[in-house]
């Protein structure tokens, strides 16, 4: 009896070990899931990935920047903490690349039900009811440089309005890396403008109403029933794009839709900054990065009330290194909150818990930053390195965990986040 069953395990592994791993079969639905999203025309990766031709002539790199996990980018943990959409491949599909790199990248039969995937990349809500564009398009010098540019962009409304959602939609998507978006509230409708780098303080120190960010994948979010936030009659947005390096000379006219809900809005979203730059609570030491130092920063900070959050966003420049958050209740219980082991300043995501998370009254949230301001960082964009001060400038730091919450209210921890 004993025998028999582990002959026919035998015989099945034996199987399914022999079984020829081909394109159609194995590797095409992992690159469509978690690849095609970036890896087609027009958007930010470097290259498609759709079709048997595309793949094999990429495959010797598609596995190594899968078993570096450099591909998907995805870089919160997530032992620590499981977020929503998370860009990452588990241990079997990493290992059938590699088994199919080996085996010569065969590309077998086309299943019966095979079919390339389908993006929709205009706006995921139907028609906007305010959309805020670049009055012309940004020039993007072809010098193969990172380049970080703050846009204003005034709007005015014949009333202080609710808002169910915000849509960032990349002009130029093989430019356009990320963005950063903050609504600010005005007393009168200002010019458009817009800075290198940074707006001066007198606009980044003023009321923010919103903030929210995009990177290349993202997708736009609306929130549970009754959360939404509120934008002012006068306002303008603040439009922070970082435009990934390129040998050409590239034009970009990204734009926001916004839109407007009738629906009460009975929880307004509010979001907080642990951290430098206007943070409600300043990391210690002071952050001050001396040339050729690894140095750890620790910042925190006490929860009022219960609240509930929807996502965070850990933020750092170049020097980033590692940010581990976490908030631990006045019980002694540790939440886990993120934990980024191997910061890349490039992928900045905007990290959403499966649920609504709780995070109870009087709990300390606790944010600790490595930053390395060595030689030996390939980030780092002085050489020799200089002396870094914290400022929002790129060639300054921040340590920031930006949190999106709302006071909390019973039965969140099961509403799912979409
Ligand atoms: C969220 C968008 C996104 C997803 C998803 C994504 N990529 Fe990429 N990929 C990029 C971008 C952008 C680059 C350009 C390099 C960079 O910015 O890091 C890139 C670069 C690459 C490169 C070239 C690396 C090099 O050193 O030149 C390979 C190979 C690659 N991706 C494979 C994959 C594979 C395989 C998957 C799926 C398992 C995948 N990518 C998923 C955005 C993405």
């Amino acid at each position: 009896m004993r025998l028999s069953v582990l002959i026919a395990l035998a015989f099945i592994s034996l199987t399914s070990e022999a079984q020829e791993i081909t394109f159609y079969h194995d590797i095409a639905p992992i690159i469509h899931k978690h690849c095609t999203a970036c890896h087609r025309p027009n958007k930010a990766g470097p290259f498609s990935l759709i079709t048997y031709d595309d793949v094999a002539k990429h495959s010797k790199m598609i596995e190594y920047v899968t078993q570096t996990h450099y591909m998907p980018p995805w870089k919160a943990d997530t032992i620590y903490r499981k977020f929503l959409d998370q860009r990452i491949l588990n241990q079997h599909e990493i290992d059938l690349f590699s088994k199919w790199v080996k085996a010569n990248s065969p590309e077998g039969a086309k299943e019966k039900n095979y079919s390339e995937p389908v993006f929709y990349d205009s706006s995921a809500f139907g028609k906007p009811d305010l959309v805020l564009k670049l009055s012309e398009p940004f020039r993007v010098k072809g010098n193969n440089r990172d380049t970080v540019v703050f846009f204003e962009l005034p709007y005015q409304l014949t009333n202080d309005t609710n808002v169910m959602a915000l849509e960032f939609v990349p002009g130029n998507p093989r430019v356009v890396h990320h963005s950063n978006t903050k609504v600010i509230y005005t007393e009168f409708v200002p010019p458009e403008h817009c800075w290198d780098f940074m707006a001066p303080d007198s606009i980044l120190d003023m009321n923010t109403v919103y903030y929210d960010g995009w990177v290349p994948g993202a997708f736009p979010r609306v929130w549970p029933e009754g959360i939404g936030f509120r934008i002012p009659k006068y306002g303008m947005v603040l439009l922070q794009i970082h435009y990934a390096p390129s040998p050409i000379e590239e034009f970009d006219q990204s734009y926001l839709n916004v839109y407007f809900t009738d629906k009460k809005i009975y929880r307004r979203l509010d979001v907080f900054n642990i951290g430098t730059s206007g943070g409600i609570a300043e990391p210690e030491p002071e952050l001050v990065l001396p040339p050729e130092s690894i140095d750890t920063f620790w910042v925190k900070a006490e929860v009022a009330k219960d609240l509930s959050y929807l996502y965070l966003n850990p933020h750092m420049h170049r020097l980033g290194k590692e940010m581990k958050a976490f908030a631990v209740t006045p019980e002694n219980d540790t939440i886990p909150l993120v934990w980024i082991k191997d910061w890349d300043y490039r992928w900045q995501d905007f990290y959403k818990p499966e649920t609504m998370l709780k995070i109870p009254e009087c709990s300390v949230i606790h944010v600790f930053a490595v930053f390395d301001n060595t030689a030996a960082n390939p980030a780092n964009p002085c050489n020799p390195p200089c002396l870094v001060r914290a400022g929002a400038n790129t060639s300054e730091e921040m340590m920031s965990l930006i949190i999106a919450s709302v006071p909390y209210e019973n039965g969140d921890e099961i509403i799912p986040l979409k």
